[in-house]
């Protein structure tokens, strides 16, 4: 019997690497990077800082140590971190900030995962012996929670100016950074103006099997490594996974438009599915967040799942599906037949 295709849509973390990829993995330079000699790491830390306009950049095995990083290079014990409550820092990082950062977080409602600077004036705290310390605030660009919105550029940076006039940090979470780079026509570098720390991501959208970086100034990206050491995330011969992310970097950010296009035909078909709901001009990149009438969500999924079309469910009434490099158009044709079919 022939192997049915699966059409995996649970994540953009699902995608192996292309024969490319393994290629430029197998001819990396490689050294000892806790000695600070891997030349590809080296490289590749180079590029992302130039890519995203901050002085020095920091490979890392996740984006759950880069985001840690962040707030354990820039934050004390008892400081407060200003986050959408959706946030993924918050709700998907094993609570980490707080666990081992000692931090609190105050979260910010919004559907779509943006917010003002009006909203960081009210949650900021006087400075009294009662309060935490306000100290950080993270944007998530894209926002995973808000369906992969795109942060707008002025809004970004005015949150950024308002953090900095009351003595606040900001970090750009952007794990899907470049997803947002190219539905906006903005370069990355643009995004990440205003921000004193930028976390991304090459194991999501761009299709690297393993790796993160965090970026900022070269006093905190000092701070950064030795506390990667602590957290047990420095690497030896990293150049061979650096590679997978090079190549990334060369090859996978511009073809993220053809994943945005599968998206928005995913959102365009469900939107025709009697019992879900989603308007699909809200689909902006590449993740695609739907209703599920009267609740059913996790059922749904699993019928999804037994005919070969894998998504997941996020909460009682609402489904996630993400498109990425693994997922042709042919696919997303097949996966809408088959919502239709489950429904
Ligand atoms: C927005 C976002 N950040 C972080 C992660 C997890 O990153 P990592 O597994 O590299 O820690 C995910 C996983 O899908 C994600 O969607």
């Amino acid at each position: 019997m022939e192997h049915e295709r699966i059409v995996d849509l649970r994540s953009d973390t699902v995608t192996r690497p292309t024969a490319g990829m393994y290629e430029a993995m197998a001819r990396a330079p490689l050294g000892d990077d806790v000695l600070g000699d891997d030349p590809t790491v080296r490289a590749l830390e180079e590029r992302v800082a130039d890519l995203l306009g901050l002085e020095r950049a920091l490979f890392v095995p996740s984006g759950t140590m880069a985001n840690l990083l962040a707030v354990l290079s820039q934050c004390e014990r008892g400081d407060e971190i200003i986050i959408h409550e959706g946030g993924h820092v918050i709700n998907y990082e094993t609570g980490a900030f707080a666990g081992i950062g000692g931090c609190a977080g105050r979260g910010v409602p919004s559907e779509d995962g943006t917010f003002g600077p009006e909203a960081v004036a009210v949650r900021v705290r006087p400075r009294a012996s009662h309060f935490a310390r306000s100290r950080l605030v993270v944007v998530e660009n894209t926002s995973n929670a808000g369906g992969g919105t795109v942060w707008p550029m002025d809004l970004a940076r005015r949150v950024c100016e308002q953090a900095h006039d009351l003595g606040l940090l900001v970090h750009l979470y952007g794990a899907r950074l470049w997803n947002a780079a190219v539905a906006s026509g903005e370069h990355p570098r643009a995004l990440c103006e205003g921000f004193d720390t930028v976390s991304v991501c090459f194991s999501k959208g761009l299709g690297a099997p393993v790796g993160s970086a965090i970026c900022g100034s070269s006093a905190t990206i000092e701070r950064a490594r030795r506390l990667r050491k602590m957290l047990g995330g420095s690497m030896r011969q990293a150049g061979v996974l650096g590679g997978a992310a090079i190549y990334a970097l060369e090859h996978h950010i511009e073809r993220l438009a053809e994943d945005h296009a599968n998206a928005r035909r995913l959102g365009e078909g469900i939107a025709q599915v009697a019992g879900l709901s989603i308007d699909p001009a809200r689909v902006q990149t590449n993740i695609v967040v739907f209703g599920v009438e009267g609740g059913g969500a996790p059922a749904l999924c699993e019928r999804l799942r037994s005919r070969g079309v894998w998504m997941l469910p996020m909460g009682p009434d609402r489904v996630r599906a993400v498109t990425h490099l693994d997922v042709s158009r042919e696919d997303i044709d097949r996966a809408i037949e088959v919502i239709a079919a489950c429904c």
